[in-house]
């Protein structure tokens, strides 16, 4: 039987355009029995053995040799322990105290009693540990006037009870060699072994985020531990961490091309299953059956599959309704492989052809979003200098089409385009799908971020300063943009966009 991701890629292929190209390589080569060699690195190896995730020894389909997670080896994941002691260091100057840097795993949730969601590890502690344990703790101390720190993984040894209903856990001996970190203690022993530390090295700093703790259960003994040695949190190194997150290595830029190209072809199987009266329910079920048949654990959020009028509604996630002929389609999706997250929003006709107006509109977001790839390229902008730059192009381009009135300009030209298109245009992208929050938009973009590309017009059917024809629309097109050191690459460029290629794809597959 043909599988669900060769029909995407054969529909895809009857457009016209370059923009059907292959998957990236690990895509093509992980389906096979032959996996390539690894970069072998001498210092570290990946123990044998069952653990709590997945290794090259047990899942050779999804990891390569000497690699601790698909793409990153354990030398990348000691490397961004290393930048972020050495930042955060850096940052008080102080080479006379001993730094206690406190970074909490994410902990599981519960969908109801005793019935847990999919696990979501916490993206900067993966980042730092590759491990995907709940409820694990990475402390990393630096002693005073050393350059060497250590780090110690506190993670749930093992436990015959806990893993017949769970599944296996790595344990603490096995933790030292899969992680490659200097120590690995049982969760229990985490609040003696911080006041251990605290108290036989003062003064020492003690670094923490401890606003939204990524483990509201492991925050009290942290807040204890400051009480009882009379110590003030030094600071935050989630700012320094999210500083080094937003430019990615070379092995996450594979991953982001990887979960780009799955949510693409998701995207162009929706489009290619869509026909009058199929519902938007059926549309979600698409992507996520296409993503995870890809490569990909689940879908990086909720999508928005809207349809008419209700794609004015920026946050819709209902999915409940049948789509009507007359009507576009406005869905917003992205697949999460490896933690990766692709986000990608495209908008086309139920029925395959764009009627008049909404062809107009739809040109009008492509033009203006396809201008903006360019400035990313040639000016380098803050994200918050893009979005001002979208409104001015919507604005100008809504008054050529008579939307706007022509006898508006300047900041009221401005705040009319605002009025229709009431979100951002870009956020950085990679481990969360609003990535790095704490690196402010206001910073130019740098090669080796990636970022989104998203401007909209949304229209309410009872906008009377609108003509009628083109009220009830919701448009978006959002691409995903690694920024380089000469033009930017559109990672999601195998997601049918423009006008002719959207009409050739568009109900040609019958589920
Ligand atoms: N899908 C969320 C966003 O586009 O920001
Ligand atoms: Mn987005
Ligand atoms: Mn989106």
């Amino acid at each position: 039987m043909q599988s669900f991701r060769k029909l995407a890629l054969n529909v895809a292929s009857k457009g016209r355009r370059r923009v059907f190209n292959q998957p990236p390589n690990r895509l093509k080569s992980m389906s096979t029995k032959e996996v390539p060699p690894g970069i072998k690195d001498v210092r570290f190896t990946i123990p044998k053995g069952i653990f709590g995730q997945p290794t090259c020894h047990t899942h050779p389909h999804l990891i390569r040799p000497e690699q601790l997670t698909c793409g990153v080896t354990q030398m990348e994941y000691r490397e961004r322990r290393e930048m972020l002691v050495n930042k955060l260091v850096a940052e008080v100057g102080n080479e006379h105290k001993t730094h206690v840097i406190i970074i909490p795993a994410a902990r599981k949730q519960y969908m109801s009693d005793k019935i847990p969601y999919v696990f979501r590890q916490n993206s900067d502690f993966f980042y730092l540990t590759g491990c995907l344990e709940p409820s694990a703790v990475l402390v990393m101390v630096k002693p005073s006037q050393t350059e060497d720190f250590k780090s110690i993984l506190f993670v749930h040894d093992k436990d015959s009870h806990a893993e017949l209903w769970e599944g296996p856990r790595t344990g603490c001996s096995a933790a030292v060699k899969l992680f490659a970190v200097e120590e690995a203690r049982p969760v229990e022993s985490l609040g003696n072994f911080l006041f251990r530390t605290v108290t036989s090295s003062k003064p020492a700093l003690v670094w923490y985020h401890h606003e939204n703790p990524a483990n509201p259960d492991i925050h009290p003994t942290i807040r204890d531990l400051m009480k009882e040695t009379d110590q003030a949190f030094v600071g935050d190194p989630q700012r320094a961490l999210h500083f080094l997150r937003v430019i990615k290595s070379p092995a996450e830029i594979e991953l982001m091309k990887e979960t780009c190209y799955i949510g693409s072809q998701s995207v162009n199987m929706a489009m290619a299953c869509t026909k009058p009266g199929v519902s938007e329910h059926m549309i979600n079920a698409i992507v996520e059956y296409s993503s995870k048949q890809a490569g990909a654990e689940h879908l990086a959020f909720p999508p928005v599959a809207a349809g008419g009028a209700r794609a004015t509604h920026i946050h819709y996630v209902s999915n409940n309704q049948l789509l009507d002929a007359n009507d576009l389609i406005l869905l917003d999706t992205g697949s999460q492989r490896w933690l990766y997250n692709s986000d990608i929003s495209r908008t086309w006709p139920v029925s395959g052809k764009f009627s008049k107006h909404h062809r107009i509109l739809y040109e009008l977001v492509l033009t203006v979003q396809k201008r903006l790839i360019e400035i990313l390229g040639e000016q380098r902008p803050a994200l918050d200098q893009l979005f001002d730059s979208m409104c001015r192009l919507l604005g100008k381009h809504l008054q050529q089409e008579g939307i706007i009135s022509k006898n508006v300009d300047g900041s009221e030209l401005l705040g009319k385009a605002y009025r229709l298109c009431p979100h951002h245009v870009s956020h950085y992208l990679g481990l969360d799908v609003h990535d790095t929050p704490l690196v402010r938009r206001n910073v130019p973009v740098k090669a080796n971020m990636i970022v989104t590309v998203e401007p909209g017009i949304y229209i309410r059917p009872d906008d009377e300063s609108v003509p009628p024809e083109f009220r009830g629309v919701g448009i978006r097109v959002e691409d995903d943009v690694l920024i380089t050191d000469s033009e930017p690459a559109v990672l999601t460029e195998s997601c049918v966009k423009e006008v002719h290629d959207i009409e050739a794809i568009v109900g040609k597959h019958s589920l």
